[in-house]
């Protein structure tokens, strides 16, 4: 099995893996698997505290998919809009949501039934509203660097995360 380096993706129960990331490039290069394993209308949560590297993550998917361009953080501005290999792209961040209300009052809906694909920083911040995703990865510190757990809901997101694990 070819791992890039600084990378070591192990499966665990079915629907599931882990990878300890040792360092930022760590994050960067499961970010990249995960950005060539995307498909139109896939929803991904991206779990874990202030700094625990999900805008990281989603830099590497959009630097796989091609995109050359800052990536911004969406803390203030909620979403960030990629349109890249023909895909479209939502990065979100609700942390500054003070309930999920605003989710609903934010308009975002549609977004969540269409055809882009949405990865969402903070869910919790909007929970009992989002619709269920298709892949929630979870980071957490752990010493230097981060532990990443990946786990697919549906069969889109098995699909996603077999490529990303393969
Ligand atoms: N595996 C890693 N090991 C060490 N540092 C990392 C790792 N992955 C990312 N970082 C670093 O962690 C810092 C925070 O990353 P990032 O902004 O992606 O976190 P975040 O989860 O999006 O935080 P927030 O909740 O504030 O949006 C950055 O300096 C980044 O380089
Ligand atoms: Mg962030």
């Amino acid at each position: 099995m070819m791992q890039p380096t600084g990378l070591a993706l192990q499966r665990q129960a079915a629907g599931e893996a882990v990878a300890h990331l040792a360092d930022e490039a760590a994050t960067l290069a499961l970010g990249q698997r995960l950005g060539r394993a995307l498909r139109p209308g896939l929803k991904v949560y991206l779990q874990g505290d202030l700094g625990a590297g999900k805008t990281t993550l989603v830099r590497g998917a959009l630097r796989a998919l091609g995109y050359r361009g800052p990536v911004k953080s969406p803390t203030f501005t909620l979403v960030e809009v990629y349109c890249v290999s023909s895909l479209y792209l939502y990065h979100f961040d609700f942390y500054r949501f003070e309930n999920p209300q605003e989710w609903r009052d934010a308009g975002f809906r549609e977004e969540f039934g269409g055809p882009g694909v949405c990865l969402v920083e903070w869910p919790e911040k909007a929970a009992g509203l989002l619709p269920v995703p298709d892949l929630t990865i979870t980071l957490e510190h752990a010493g230097q660097g981060r532990r990443a757990r990946l786990t697919s809901t549906s069969e889109q997101g098995r699909q996603c995360l077999d490529q990303i694990a393969q």
